[in-house]
């Protein structure tokens, strides 16, 4: 069983900007959805959150060249770590390995999702409203 629990998506989880916040609840919507998957299933709900979350790093990306946000090379830096984790999880996903990507899914993206959304995401969001955005 999972020892990290995919949180539900509620109010209490915003950062406060629309765009990040829309792609957050899909985000936690996309690892509750795989999270129930069969074996079987498992490989078409990786490549959708995937492709989800490749958009979402994208959108956040743009989102702060846009207001200039100060620490971006940070922030992208973290974004780029996950973009390789990524492409690691398809290469052994390819070879068979689902149980990995059971527990990408179910263990490592929850806790990283959290921890990042509360700090990176959220700094960005605060400098975003501070710009007026
Ligand atoms: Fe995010
Ligand atoms: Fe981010």
């Amino acid at each position: 069983m999972p020892t990290i629990s995919i949180p539900a998506w509620d109010s209490s989880l915003e950062v406060g900007n629309a765009i990040i916040d829309a792609d957050h609840k899909e985000t936690v919507e996309l690892l509750a959805e795989a999270a129930k998957a069969s074996d079987a299933e498992l490989p078409a709900h990786f490549k959708a959150f995937a492709q989800h979350l490749r958009e979402h790093l994208a959108r956040e990306e743009e989102l702060m060249h846009q207001y200039g946000f100060p620490p971006t090379p940070i922030h992208v830096g973290e974004h780029n770590r996950v973009r390789l984790e990524l492409e690691g999880i398809e290469k052994r996903m390819a070879m068979g390995n689902l149980a990995l990507v059971r527990g990408y899914l179910t263990e490592v993206v929850p806790e990283w999702f959290v921890n990042h959304k509360n700090t990176m995401d959220s700094a960005t969001a605060s400098w975003i409203r501070s710009q007026g955005g």
